[in-house]
């Protein structure tokens, strides 16, 4: 059977639709009088902003080698530029047209869109590419969606991009440490190959610092032309939008509990204001969960009035069709409200929304190089994110945006602007990768925003302690290249790479999936003491990673037979996995305090105070000497994923490191 579906037909989609009880069943196909099909696609694309600045888009990209455009979200910019270059010939005589995006999410969702819109299967004609998952075909795909992160590492085996013709740094106004690492790298790339073009395009951005980053020559040489003939002053395009007023509405007084004030906001607009769907941002999934469970609720009252409400979640790693859900259409008499993370601020755009309820909160990541901390942590937006935000209301028609804080606070204590990732980062990884592509001054690279010399020169520092890069700053070979090719954190890599030595590869790659993920627990409000018991069944003496191997152990075996042999497995083989996460984590040692009533460790880099955390198997039980993964400060600085460890495998490990021969600085 083919997978195609005919333009015009119906095609296989979930939508919503009205049970006779007033509920809501998935139907895997829209009704007969579904508004989906190709014609009413292509009338859509054509009210788009975007559409009636065609001509000059393909315009200033024939003739110039950088093109910005801004234009508010929802505008048309990511889903229609690839294919009006796509129609201009730009992907003819295989060549490929990329479109990048920091999000993984966005990419998947806008490739679909395209896909859907141009009439073909996604995966053939128009493609995408995440971390671990490629659905392209060589020859094929015309059009290829990926993460700024994926574009990098597609540096290292093609470090010019050849097979590109055109290249859109897309959503650049969020300044994601990849896509600056790219704008910086993309530049070089023209150098070479004067022929590729650029398009950076956003929601907002300083389009004229943008500008000046790209202009090769003085400003008052606008009109000078490469040997190409290509005009190497880039030039700017705003789309005009028509978006509708939002009325902002303030709380009178802060508010405490952000998500239970979100929720009652929600049922507030459902009781008092028309027809029209919402659109909540909070910061995280467990939040988003935790209030979308209390609405479903509510809502699952079929004698009250918030039966009306179909509440829905947003955020990466939701499946394909509940990613679906949250486009299609609202049924008539219900109410959509979808509770999302701040990918909905500018990288996807929900057509139905006209109230917007702000929590004024979003997850960042801020490092510390004094202390080697970084967290993610829930801090507040800017302006010009909360801008954003209540922008997301005004699509359909003149919207409200609730805002969970006061204006007081909006007016004197907001920051105007976020600071890029770039700055608040550990660039451990960053730098390991512009390494690899041959950067050797890494502090003389053409940054868009100059990452602090601190961060650097820690960065340095680990890599070199993990044998990563030598004295010269040179990545070392093969250790230094393995590690750079392995897409993970390269402390990670590096334990993956030992335990191919000590033979216990199957173990530590199963605990490297485990550490990317944010926890295998979940905590469910109210239930903690369940599980803690689930936990203490699983609990290994050795600690976190090892318990982890028991859980992923025990799923394997838990389908077959009741009888779970982990146990002595465990036994037999905990020694030599400890010694691979030392490989890659030796630097996160901690020892225990001699005295130390409340078993406070002090790590062995830089004496900082830190201890287990009480969600770790070792909470309590506080060996001598131990391994962390990482650290998060709440109100003490606290290691997560913890593992016991002899003190002399230390110097067998890193003996650079602990006998404190540190490299010189200078020569970075
Ligand atoms: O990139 P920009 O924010 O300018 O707009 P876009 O993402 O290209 O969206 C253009 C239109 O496509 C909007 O009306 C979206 O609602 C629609 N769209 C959609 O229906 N489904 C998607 N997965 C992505 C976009
Ligand atoms: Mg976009």
């Amino acid at each position: 059977m083919s997978q195609f579906w005919k333009p015009g037909t119906d095609r296989p989609r979930p939508c919503l639709v009205d049970d006779e009880e007033g509920g809501v069943l998935f139907y895997s196909t829209p009704p007969p009088s579904s508004s989906y099909g190709y014609a009413n696609l292509e009338k859509q694309r054509q009210r788009l902003p975007v559409f009636k600045y065609r001509t000059a888009i393909l315009y200033l990209v024939e003739y110039h080698s950088t093109v910005i455009i801004v234009g508010e979200t929802g505008s048309g910019k990511t889903t229609q530029i690839p294919q009006y270059l796509k129609e201009a010939g730009w992907a003819e005589g295989g060549r490929l047209i990329a479109c990048t995006q920091p999000r993984r999410l966005a990419v998947q969702s806008v490739a679909s869109r395209v896909a859907e819109e141009m009439g073909v299967k996604i995966g053939e004609e128009v493609g995408y590419t995440i971390r671990f998952e490629d659905k392209t075909v060589q020859g094929v795909t015309k059009i290829k969606f990926l993460t700024d992160g994926v574009l990098l590492r597609e540096m290292m085996d093609d470090p010019l991009l050849t097979k590109y013709s055109v290249i859109m740094v897309d959503e650049a106004h969020e300044r994601s440490i990849s896509t600056d690492m790219l704008l910086g790298l993309l530049k070089k790339i023209q150098r070479r190959r004067p022929e590729l073009r650029l398009i950076i395009s956003s929601a907002t951005i300083e389009a004229e610092s943008m500008s000046n980053f790209f202009r090769t020559r003085k400003k008052n040489d606008g009109h000078a032309t490469d040997d190409n003939g290509l005009k190497t002053e880039p030039s700017i395009l705003s789309v005009e939008g028509k978006g509708y007023p939002v009325e902002i509405h303030y709380v009178q007084e802060p508010v405490s509990d952000y998500l239970q004030s979100a929720v009652d906001t929600v049922l507030l607009i459902h009781e008092k204001e028309a027809v029209g769907d919402v659109l909540v941002f909070l910061t995280g999934q467990e939040e988003i969960d935790a209030a979308v469970q209390i609405l479903v609720e509510k809502a699952s009252d079929k004698t009250s009035h918030f039966s009306g409400l179909l509440v829905l979640p947003l955020y990466s790693g939701l499946s394909r069709s509940d990613q679906d859900l949250i486009f299609s259409q609202t049924p008539k008499g219900k109410r959509k409200v979808v509770i999302s993370t701040n990918i909905a601020e500018t990288s996807l755009t929900l057509e139905g929304v006209v109230y917007v309820v702000d929590s004024g909160f979003s997850k960042q990541r801020f490092y510390n190089p004094i202390s080697d901390i970084e967290n993610l942590v829930v801090a507040p937006i800017s302006k010009a994110s909360a801008k954003q935000r209540a922008g997301r209301a005004g699509r359909l028609r003149a919207g409200k945006c609730f805002r969970l804080y006061t204006e007081d606070y909006f007016v004197k204590e907001m920051p105007a602007e976020g600071i890029p990732e770039m700055q608040r980062s550990n660039l451990v990884s960053s730098v390991i990768q512009l390494k690899a592509l041959g950067i050797d001054n890494i502090l003389g690279f053409d940054w868009l925003a100059s990452p602090p010399p601190e961060a650097m020169i820690r960065a340095l520092e680990v890599l070199y302690s993990l044998g990563i890069l030598d004295e010269d700053a040179k990545l070392t070979t093969p250790s230094g290249f393995q590690v750079a090719e392995i897409p993970l954190d390269p402390m990670v890599s590096k334990m993956i790479i030992a335990a191919d030595t000590l033979g216990c590869s199957e173990e530590i790659l199963t605990i490297a999936a485990v550490l990317s993920v944010q926890s295998i627990w979940v905590s469910v409000r109210g239930k903690h003491k369940g599980l803690d018991e689930v936990k203490l069944r699983f609990a290994a003496a050795e600690g976190d990673h090892v318990t982890h191997l028991n859980v992923y152990k025990g799923f394997l075996q838990s389908g077959k037979s009741s009888q779970w042999c982990y146990k002595n497995y465990i036994n037999y083989h905990a020694m030599t996995i400890r010694k691979a996460i030392l490989a890659g984590f030796f630097s996160h040692a901690s020892q225990l305090e001699e005295y130390s009533q409340n078993g406070m460790y002090k790590t062995v880099r830089n004496s900082q105070e830190v201890y287990i955390h009480p969600s770790s198997v070792l909470f309590r039980v506080n060996p001598k000497w131990v391994v962390y993964h990482s650290l998060v400060s709440t109100d003490k600085h606290y290691m997560h994923n913890v593992i016991a460890i002899d003190p002399s495998w230390l110097i067998e490990a890193a003996p650079d490191f602990y006998q404190l021969k540190r490299p010189n600085p200078a020569i970075f």
